[in-house]
């Protein structure tokens, strides 16, 4: 993959974010992709699961129905959508040269799947490696927030998903999952305190990546 001259500034392509429910993924997604463009950045902002054809019928299947299905069966699904989403999208954005924000990545399965679900973090690696072709992130943010506050912030939808639908002590267990995630990679995750306005996340987080504030 060649850097092009406005990438070699910034030292990162492709930047993962994660959190539990209602962390604010998104909104962070997208004040940072607006900043770096601002900087003359080419970026591919993305997410998981269900960004390629393929990937929206997957996703319907592993969070729109209701239906029960297996530990195994749902990490094969959101395995298969991540491996769509590799070849579809995130292979084709980085080999352009463009930088690449993805609103959940491979460590979602390890917390959801691997900690906090039934599958156990050794089946979780093996099967994201396979699924990843082994493309891991240069970085990931994980926005880290109380989950009662994030379902709180979320409960405005009337209709949860199979996994919002889960006992809180799941969702606990996923934000711990990250948190010891992190501390154990120091160096390609970064925290942030999720709790704070929207504007304050942002500052934070390019202060951790070195980008210039606005
Ligand atoms: P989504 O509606 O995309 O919202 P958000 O990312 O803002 O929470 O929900 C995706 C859901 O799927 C979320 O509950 C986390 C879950 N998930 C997993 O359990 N494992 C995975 O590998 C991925 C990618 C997501």
């Amino acid at each position: 993959m060649s850097a092009t001259a406005t990438t070699t500034a910034f030292p990162y392509r492709f930047l993962a974010f994660e959190g539990v429910e209602g962390s604010g993924k998104s909104t962070q997604v997208r004040l940072l992709a607006d900043r770096l463009r601002a900087l003359g950045l080419d970026v591919v902002t993305t997410f998981e699961p269900g960004a390629t054809a393929v990937g929206r019928i997957l996703r319907e299947v592993v969070l729109g129905s209701h239906e029960s299905m297996t530990p195994l069966t749902e990490l094969f699904v959101f395995c298969a959508d991540r491996a769509e989403h590799v070849a579809e999208v995130l292979r084709p954005a980085l080999d352009a040269g463009s930088v690449v924000l993805t609103d959940r990545y491979e460590l979602s399965t390890w917390a959801y799947q691997g900690v906090a679900g039934e599958i156990g973090p050794y089946l979780v690696d093996r099967m994201n490696e396979i699924a990843t072709g082994g493309l891991h992130p240069d970085m990931t943010i994980v926005l880290d927030l109380d989950p009662a506050a994030g379902l709180a912030r979320n409960r405005r939808d009337d209709d949860p998903d199979r996994m919002e639908s889960k006992a809180l002590a799941f969702h606990k267990r996923v934000r711990d999952a990250y948190l010891t995630w992190a501390s154990g990679n120091p160096a390609t995750s970064i925290v942030v305190d999720a709790s704070q306005p929207a504007d304050a996340v942002h500052a934070a987080i390019l202060a951790a990546l070195g980008i210039p504030p606005e």
